[in-house]
């Protein structure tokens, strides 16, 4: 079965991890510490803390804001469950907007209807990797997390996502962009808020003994700035991701090979529509390639894929439609046409020339079956 999403990982990332290894330093230590600098330089932040996840960091991004319990956090509802199980967790309540039906991304129209006095953040995600219009968002004032899981690689302008909102979060999942296993990270250009991430990500304890051992006699006393629980990654993570990063202009290079074959191929069937590209003050990450049909054949698509060999799958499932949310009398219908209409076909590092000729050749094949 040819996989949907895929990471590709090797020699680079067994001599890293070896020689954390061979040092006897496996936890949280000298290789975090080096990828959380060279991310920052990477992709140019003042700031940047590795954590355990994206969903945590989209947690811990959430309780830097402080905001009070019952504020609302505006998000699109076409998006992974932990953006808005990070807003419940800190006590807020999520309120679902739509999403602009070419780009799949929330826009200033979409969150104008869903904003309320209680309104006092709003988080956006780059869905795929393409930038979400943040410049008209800024305008309604609100705070804005910026969801870059998909977006590791994507820019507006000269900045990276991620760096352009209040506070940005990545996703170093197995099969993100960069992928390291299960890690993530927060970032912002607010100096308070990162000493106070750096502080809450170690169960809210202000400095380590191993860091307050330079600067005081007791170093082994600590002092607890909030309660949270302990959302550290550790150098094994680390390793990984150092390999990564250095393979990261490659990586992103083979995406957008298969991204434009796709574009071309694709752009000739009447029957589907094609992910929009970046436009020109922008640059995409590819994470995802996902198509829509202008017909009721979406499962069937998936269903004669999955027969040859190709696994495909369809993110997201509308958040507002399920029923913990209590939203589900909300109707936001570019989601929910997606949902009906949209699947996210294969696009990784791992997938061959064949591989890739192939699903080509069985989606036009797929085609031609049913006349479309
Ligand atoms: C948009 C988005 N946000 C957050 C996350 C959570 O990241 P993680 O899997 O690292 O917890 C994901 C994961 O797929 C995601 O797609």
């Amino acid at each position: 079965m040819i996989s949907v999403f895929g990471s590709k990982v090797g020699k680079e990332e067994l001599e890293e991890i070896r020689t954390s290894i061979e040092n006897q330093w496996i936890g949280i230590g000298p290789k975090t510490k080096l990828f959380e600098e060279k991310f920052s330089e990477r992709l140019g932040l003042n700031d940047f803390i590795m954590l355990d996840s994206g969903s945590n960091s989209l947690y811990l991004a959430i309780k830097l804001l402080s905001l009070p319990a019952g504020s609302e956090i505006i998000l699109p509802t076409f998006t992974w469950i932990s953006c808005a199980t990070a807003i419940v967790l800190n006590n807020c309540k999520p309120v679902f907007a739509d999403i602009d039906i070419e780009t799949q991304n929330i826009t200033a129209g979409t969150i104008a209807p869903m904003i309320t006095d209680k309104t006092k953040a709003i988080m956006v995600v780059h869905y795929a990797g393409k930038p979400v219009k943040l410049n008209e968002i800024k305008e309604f004032g609100l705070h804005i997390i910026e969801d870059a899981a998909h977006a590791v690689d994507s820019k507006i302008g000269g900045k990276y996502c991620g760096s352009i909102g209040d506070i940005g979060i990545y996703s170093f999942d197995g099969v993100k962009n960069l992928a390291i296993g299960e890690a993530g990270g927060v970032t912002s250009n607010n100096k308070e808020l990162m000493k106070k991430a750096k502080a809450l990500r170690y169960c809210g304890i202000e400095k380590s003994g191993f860091e307050a051992s330079t600067t005081k006699n007791r170093w082994w006393e600590y002092n607890v700035v909030d309660f949270f629980p302990k959302l550290i990654p550790d150098d094994i993570s680390a390793s990984i991701g150092l390999a990564q990063l250095r393979k990261l202009d490659e990586l992103q290079e083979y995406r957008k090979y298969i991204w434009d074959i796709y574009q071309d191929e694709f752009a000739k069937l009447s029957w589907l529509n094609i992910p929009r590209d970046a436009d020109e003050n922008e640059r995409h990450s590819y994470f995802t390639y996902f198509i829509r049909l202008n017909n009721d054949k979406r499962d069937d698509l998936a269903n004669y894929l999955y027969e040859k060999g190709i696994y495909t799958t369809l993110r997201y499932q509308p958040l507002h439609m399920i029923p913990i949310y209590n939203s589900t009398h909300l109707k936001l219908k570019n989601s929910e046409l997606l949902n009906e209409t949209g699947l996210n076909i294969p696009i990784h590092p791992n997938l061959s020339e064949d591989d890739i000729r192939y699903i080509i050749k069985t989606i036009k094949e797929f085609g031609r079956k049913y006349n479309l």
